[in-house]
């Protein structure tokens, strides 16, 4: 019997990722490519980390950890907790994922009955709702407004709930818009999800990459929301599959359950690996790799503008610009399509992050050089201008 499940035909294909394979393809016809759809920083893992991962290799770590991780690395994380934003977490309610990835479908995997709902803010990360129909619950897209900076209200939620619904997950600084959710913000949230009784799952996976001011996590507001992190993405450690998931603690005896059957375990050298990331000497780094990403967003952004995309507010962190195209009447993947076959630039186009005008937004990742981001624009420039 060649036939698949039903949900297969209604999960939707990541489209930049196969955007980023195309852009391969013409690179090894010999085309010369501007990346900027990869939401993956373009630096390579910090040194100290590579260096604890390939000592722990020689020294014969490769077994299997345990489902929640090392408790050496729980442990560290519980202590960044306190040192980066003063919250006391137990180590306990820390589980180790293969990436944040991991972590939704853990979250996903706990909280979801079939035909559960879970509000996400339209435009948003798209996995998500292609793991709530995984698990057999449903995805329920809110239209965000540029006006709210893209991210999910109180008043949105109010307006939204369903019968069905049983929370909410928000992203800040969010992906596709590296927008935040200030402290006061994520307080008004939470009281209103706690008000209706329903859960709110914030991903922080774009914390450390922040521009003016550091990104409050939730854990300062409740500890009985749930935290998806990550180490690919500050830490700059995307290939290694490795993140976090920051839980309350009755939910902690479910997902011990879970992540033995679903994981056994994560990777051991990225986890040992992972225990240099909280390190001065890493951190410095990285701090100053954070550095060069607010200088790439301070140059495109106002080039961007002048060239007529329309960016309305200047995002507080993440590495990406979610522009509006109007003024160049043409489809989002339209757009997209011409400028990677014809002038070797990629980007993504905002159908994949919702649909709530989607088509008339694309998204520029500013994981590549300046050097690139100039040709990005002089390139722009001779087609637009
Ligand atoms: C908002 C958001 N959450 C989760 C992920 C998944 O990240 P990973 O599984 O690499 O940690 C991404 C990746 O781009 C993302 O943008």
């Amino acid at each position: 019997m060649r036939r698949w499940a039903a949900r297969i035909d209604e999960i939707e294909p990541f489209r930049v990722v196969e955007m980023l394979a195309r852009a391969r393809e013409l690179e090894a016809q010999g085309r010369n490519i501007l990346h900027l759809s990869a939401g993956e920083p373009d630096f390579s893992t910090p040194a100290p980390i590579c260096e604890a991962a390939t000592a722990a290799l020689a020294a014969g770590h490769t077994y299997y950890t345990p489902a929640a991780g090392l408790s050496a690395l729980r442990q560290a994380i519980a202590s960044w907790y306190h040192s980066h934003y003063g919250v006391e977490i137990a180590p306990s309610r820390i589980f180790l994922t293969p990436g944040a990835s991991g972590a939704i479908l853990l979250v996903a995997g706990l909280l979801i009955n079939p035909g559960d709902g879970i509000l996400l803010p339209d435009p948003g990360y798209p996995c998500n709702r292609q793991i709530m129909r995984l698990v057999e619950g449903e995805g329920q897209l809110v239209p965000v407004l540029a006006a709210d900076r893209y991210q999910l209200t109180p008043a949105a939620v109010n307006a939204h709930w369903r019968e069905n619904t049983v929370g909410a997950m928000v992203a800040s600084p969010a992906n596709p818009t590296g927008e935040m959710l200030d402290l006061n913000e994520l307080c008004r949230l939470w009281r209103e999800l706690q008000r209706r009784d329903g859960h709110l799952i914030v991903d922080e996976i774009y914390h450390g990459l922040e521009y003016e001011k550091q990104a409050p996590t939730i854990l300062s507001v409740t500890q009985d929301a749930f935290v998806v992190n990550s180490f690919s993405k500050y830490f700059g450690m995307t290939g290694w599959r490795l993140g976090w998931l920051v839980a309350p603690d009755w939910a902690v005896a479910g997902l011990e359950k879970l992540a033995q059957n679903l994981f056994i375990s994560l990777s051991t050298p990225a986890q040992y690996g992972a225990l240099a990331c909280f390190e001065p000497a890493t951190l410095d780094l990285l701090n100053e790799r954070r550095d060069q990403f607010r200088q790439r967003r301070d140059y495109l952004l106002p080039q961007l503008r002048r060239l007529g995309f329309s960016i309305p507010h200047t995002p507080a962190g993440g590495y990406y610009l979610y522009a509006g195209i109007e003024k160049f009447g043409i489809s989002s993947e339209q757009f997209c399509i011409q400028l990677l076959e014809r002038h070797g630039i990629a980007l993504t186009p905002g159908t994949d992050f919702g649909s709530h005008l989607a088509d008339r937004h694309v998204r520029f990742a500013y994981t590549t050089s300046m050097p690139a981001l100039e040709q990005t624009v002089a390139r722009l420039q001779k087609l637009y201008l």
